[in-house]
């Protein structure tokens, strides 16, 4: 039988970390993946150059049911950390919008840097391989994966969330949590585009491409999201980055509210123009608003278009302003899965310590990365909770490991 100190379900992003740093600190580590390839969401990520952290990640950037359980891991685990050890490894990177960091280059090199790291820490990776089971057998567990059984003292569940099955992701490690008494938040596609019935949105299908910044938000004033980002308009619905923010704030049944001219006071503005401008309504809106969705908005009120603004109503014009700045739609759903960077809810963090990722009801079984109820904001902060998280645990490990051998 194969004998390690810890075996690390999932070769991703989380999962490599861990092993790492384990290894270094002095650890038997095994790595398994079914997957042939290492890493495959880092590879496809950031448009293939990997934003992997956010300058200014904090807990304010991450939903779960226990907002508070991610300060520890992420306080002991910096961005500043991470940005540290890619320039150790002298990968280029460079900032873009809010803080999101990107290789220069390619995703590759971070996952490059993670297998040398796992090198330098003796990890032994096992690709491709299944994992069965696993199951506690006296103070230790036992594995059973194609390549037989592996006897560890610990094990780490890494293997992600749900989102893009087509490239490995399974509900392997929800199952096993549950196998072990582990309660799990209810799970949803987040970072998601949202969608619309089809007659609802038939108006709006024209629209599909355009680009524009706005305020949107969802939910109660306080637990609710809100966000100024750009919106993206698709054949079934909304997309951009405003709308995979705020899809992972999103409930079934609820409605959203989008300003589609955020930090304008359109309502002063259309009744100052009345005053001073001999031009039609849909000219003047033309100076807040994008040409296609000024048509669109006005095709919805026959006559406002061609309508001189000076012989316009107060009212309407208020009422104009208004469902612009205001506009609230109910989406009929997401586009799942399949198109969902993230995977929202996971295994409860109630049940896990915060130092250590450790279940406080079975010693030894660790989870961390996505498959936890943590889900960060887009913009890198999920990577930065695959590395925090891994880097709490990978270190508790060594120590373990170390105590074991003293
Ligand atoms: P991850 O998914 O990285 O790894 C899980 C591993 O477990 C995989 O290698 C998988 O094969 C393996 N596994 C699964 N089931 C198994 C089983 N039964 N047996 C054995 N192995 C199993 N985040 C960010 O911060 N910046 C970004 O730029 C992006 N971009 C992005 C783009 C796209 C298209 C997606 C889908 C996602 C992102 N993300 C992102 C999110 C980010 O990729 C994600 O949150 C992390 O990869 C999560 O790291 P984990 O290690 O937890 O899972």
């Amino acid at each position: 039988m194969h004998s390690y100190d810890a075996v690390v379900i999932g070769a991703g992003a989380a999962g490599l970390f861990c092993a790492g740093i384990a290894g270094q600190a002095g650890a038997r580590v095994l790595v398994i993946d079914h997957s042939a390839k290492v890493a495959e969401k880092i590879r496809i990520s950031g448009g293939g150059r990997c934003n992997f952290t956010n300058r200014d990640a904090g807990p304010a950037n991450f939903l779960s049911d226990n907002p508070r359980f991610c300060r520890s891991a992420l306080a002991r685990y910096t961005p500043q950390d991470f940005i540290a050890l890619v320039q150790r490894h002298r990968i280029a990177w460079h900032e873009k919008h809010k803080g999101q960091l990107f290789c220069d280059e390619s995703a590759e090199d971070i996952i490059a840097m993670l297998l040398r790291e796992c090198d330098q820490g003796r990890v032994t990776r096992w690709q491709p391989c299944g994992v069965q089971a696993v199951r506690q057998a006296g103070a230790a567990f036992e594995v059973d994966t194609d390549r037989g059984v592996v006897r560890s003292a610990r094990v780490v569940v890494a293997t992600g969330g749900l989102p893009v099955p087509q490239i490995g992701a399974t509900d392997f490690g929800l199952r096993l949590a549950r196998q072990f008494g582990h309660r799990i938040i209810e799970t949803r596609p987040a970072l998601v585009p949202l969608t619309f019935d089809s007659a609802a949105w038939a108006p709006f299908v024209p629209l599909a491409g355009l680009s524009l910044p706005v305020t949107i938000r969802t939910g109660p004033a306080k637990g609710g999201g809100e966000f100024l980002e750009d919106l993206l308009f698709t054949h079934r619905g909304l997309s951009g980055p405003a709308v995979l923010q705020i899809s992972s704030y999103w409930r079934g049944g609820t409605p959203i509210t989008i300003d589609l001219a955020p930090g304008q006071a359109l309502g002063t503005a259309l009744r100052e123009a009345k005053l001073a401008s001999r031009r039609k309504v849909g000219n003047e809106l033309l100076r807040f608003l994008p040409a296609r969705l000024a048509e669109a908005w006005l095709g919805e009120e026959p006559g406002l278009s061609d309508r001189p603004i000076a012989e316009t109503k107060d009212k309407d014009l208020d009422r104009l302003a208004a469902s612009l700045q205001s506009w609230q739609l109910t989406p009929s759903g997401t586009e799942g899965y399949r198109k969902a960077e993230v995977m929202a809810g996971g295994v409860d963090t109630q049940g896990l310590s915060s130092q250590t990722l450790e279940s406080r009801s079975v010693p030894g079984l660790h989870f961390i990365g996505e498959v936890v109820d943590v889900t960060g904001w887009l913009g890198g902060y999920n990577f930065q909770w695959a590395w925090a998280s891994g880097a709490a645990c990978g270190r508790a490990i060594g120590a373990a490991a170390a105590a074991d051998r003293a």
